[in-house]
Parts: C-alpha cells; sequence; structure tokens
C-alpha cells in the first residue's frame, strides 16, 4: 500500500501516488490561472512532464514551458526563464524536477517582479529584506526525485556562471504554496540518481541530527528521515516500481529538507566546492564524504548516536553506525573515493578555502578549520 495524506507543514503538501491529477486545483488554491512551468532540459522530454502539461491543458490552464536550465542552474537560465515569464503574461510557477527545476523555477516566481540583481539576495543577514515582497508571484513545487527536499524550502541555490560559487538566495515567500508530492513521478528515475539523491536526503538528515544548534523539532524529523531511508532506498534502489518505498523516500526527502533548518555541516561544505570545480553529483558526492566527517565529528556526536542506533536497528551505537555507513554506501556501488569521481589533489587549497566560506560550515558539530578541512579533503580523495 502507497500511503496518501493532506499536510499544512511546513506548507500544504498533497501527499501520494496518483496526485499529480490535482495539478489544476493545487492552481486554484495557489490564485495561479496562467502558469508556467519550469523544468531542466533533461526532463522536458520525457512522460512525467509530458503528463503535468496534458493535465494543465486539458483544465484550461494552458501548456507553457520553459526547460532552458542547467544541471546546476545559473543566473544565465535565471534571466531567461524571467523573461519567459513575462512574455507569457504568467501569475505563477510551477516548479518541476530534481534540484535544477525545483530551484530555478522557484527563483523565476521571486525575480520576475525585482528590479536588483539576484545576488543581492543572498542569504546573508537580513538581505531577504530588500526584495519588493508584493511582487512574488506563488509559486508549485512538484518533486520528480527524492532527495534535494527543495519541495518544503524558502532558498535556491543559483551557481555563479562566472565564478561557479553556489549561492544560496533565501526570502520567506520563496516557499512553495501547494507542493504535490507524487511518487509515481520518481519511478522511472535510473538507479544511480535513486541512489545518489536519496543518499542526499540521508545527508541532510545525518548532518541535521549532529548539529550542536538546540532545534528539538528538526532532531526528531532528522531521526525519522534516517529511518525512513535506511527501511526504504534499499528497497526503491532493487525494485523501482515499490509505490511504498518511493513514498517513504518522498517523505524522507521532505524530512531531511525541514530538519536541516538546525543545520547542516561538513558533508555539505566539502560537497559544494567539489560539485562547484568538478561537476560530481551532489548526493553521491556526499556519500563519499560522510565516513570522513563521521571520524572527525565523533567525539561530539558519539551519545547522540548512541541513542538513536537502535531505533534505526542498527547494533553497536555509533560504531555501529559508523560501520553501517560504508556498508549502505557499498551496497549503492557509491565510489569509496572521491578520486574515483575524478576530484584530483591539486586544487585541494581552492576546496579548503571554498568549503571555509560554505554556509554549511557553522552547523559543523566540531569547528572547521583550514587544518580540519584539509585532513577530511585529503582522506575523502
Ligand atoms: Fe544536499
Amino acid at each position: 500500500m502507497s500511503p496518501t495524506g493532506n499536510w499544512s507543514y511546513p506548507t500544504a503538501i498533497r501527499f501520494g501516488a496518483g496526485r499529480l491529477a490535482e495539478l489544476p486545483d493545487a492552481c486554484a488554491a495557489a490564485g495561479i490561472s496562467r502558469p508556467l512551468l519550469v523544468t531542466d532540459r533533461g526532463l522536458a522530454p520525457l512522460e512525467i512532464t509530458t503528463r503535468a502539461l496534458d493535465i494543465l491543458e486539458g483544465a484550461g490552464l494552458g501548456r507553457a514551458l520553459f526547460a532552458e536550465v542547467d544541471p546546476n542552474p545559473n543566473e544565465v537560465n535565471l534571466a531567461a526563464g524571467v523573461e519567459a515569464f513575462r512574455a507569457g503574461g504568467h501569475d505563477g510557477v510551477i516548479a518541476f524536477g530534481g534540484g535544477s527545476g525545483l530551484d530555478l523555477g522557484k527563483m523565476v516566481a521571486f525575480m520576475c517582479g525585482q528590479t536588483r540583481p539576484i545576488w543581492d539576495f543572498e542569504d546573508i543577514g537580513d538581505w531577504w529584506t530588500r526584495a519588493d515582497a508584493s511582487a512574488i508571484v506563488p509559486n508549485i513545487c512538484v518533486p520528480t526525485t527524492a532527495g534535494t527536499g527543495s519541495e518544503v524550502g524558502r532558498a535556491s541555490v543559483i551557481t555563479n556562471s562566472e565564478t561557479h560559487v553556489k549561492k544560496i538566495i533565501f526570502h520567506p515567500k520563496v516557499l512553495p504554496s501547494v507542493v504535490i508530492a507524487d511518487p509515481e513521478l520518481t519511478v522511472g528515475m535510473p538507479k544511480a540518481i535513486t541512489a545518489g539523491t536519496g543518499l542526499d536526503a540521508f545527508a541532510h538528515c545525518v548532518e541535521a541530527f549532529s548539529s550542536p544548534h538546540y532545534h528539538p523539532m528538526s532532531q526528531g524529523i532528522a531521526l525519522e528521515g534516517m529511518r525512513l531511508v535506511i527501511d526504504n532506498l534499499p528497497r526503491a534502489y532493487a525494485t523501482p516500481d515499490d509505490l511504498e518505498a518511493r513514498a517513504n523516500m518522498m517523505s524522507a526527502a521532505a524530512m531531511g529538507a525541514t530538519a536541516f533548518q538546525k543545520g547542516l555541516g561538513a558533508i555539505h561544505a566539502m560537497s559544494h566546492p567539489v560539485g562547484a570545480i568538478w561537476g560530481t553529483h551532489h548526493g553521491t558526492t556526499n556519500a563519499v564524504c560522510m565516513p570522513a566527517v563521521l571520524d572527525l565529528n565523533a567525539p561530539k556526536i558519539r551519545d547522540r548516536f548512541d541513542r538513536a542506533a537502535p531505533y534505526l536497528g542498527i547494533d553497536g551505537g555509533y560504531d555501529g553506525f559508523r560501520a553501517f555507513v560504508q556498508d549502505f554506501n557499498d551496497g549503492f556501488d557509491i565510489p569509496r573515493k572521491l578520486r574515483d569521481l575524478g576530484v584530483t589533489t591539486d586544487r585541494t587549497d581552492d576546496l579548503v578555502a571554498m568549503a571555509l566560506e560554505d554556509p554549511s560550515c557553522g552547523g559543523n558539530p566540531v569547528t572547521l578549520t583550514a587544518e580540519n578541512l584539509r585532513g577530511l579533503f585529503d582522506k575523502a580523495i
């Protein structure tokens, strides 16, 4: 049995297999009558995208599509999306896809009525108050992977096309008005993407759970999110059309992103620059980095993983969890080292400098320095 539900936390979520059919209802609820569907180039020709456009057209909502979106969406993609939005006279965005389509779609809805450049809204202090909130149009998020959790977030990651640095752009009104979380949309994912995106959700939960900041709600969500990934990712990987496993992974993805309000950590601080320089898959990169980061953080996180391990079905407390993580990665054919993803040792100075600048640093339980980050990169590469 594949579960269904209607949730209002952290936003309105229509959860369950087949609920893509409710796209017109979601548009009505969000006050959108001329939607622009934003996705990435890879998804544009796929059947699930055609299905979504057919549903919109059948309800008299048009079939407008913008798909000039790169795997790491940048400000050039965004400018083209805003132009398409304005030219089409649209009044809202349906952000459709994995992290790329969701993040860029959310930003088109955010930027279509702004006059300042995107970088003025980076997630620093109160920079978000620079935006004209009345000019932000609603967005509806429809995830087609189970990993990023961007569908429940108030921010997007946009890459600067010149410097290749990833920036987080934040505004409270970027939170989707409605999410349609339909696990049927994830059934066709290639196995490596099922694993990589699922392990991104796992890293969100592990890092949020490890973060020292006080946020008991996030702590609870992160714990259950870890359990859902541990119990369901192997099933979704082995049997792609197992809708119950797919549904539980879709929940875990939303939970990971909800939980990481509490903070991320060294896994993401490493993965962001590695991805920026070498274009590696984000979730897969996280998975490769996780064992080294658990080792560094062990003195600070041992107690909490000793408590969590029995709930996760793992013997041996923290040490059992650490051993489990390596076996879990191996089960999805995740490489043991970053060099197997093409990363070389000649850019370690740049990686360390970029990692220290990464906002994820602040959530790591052991304070990150140039020295310990160098040690992490040496170990992981
Ligand atoms: Fe992530």
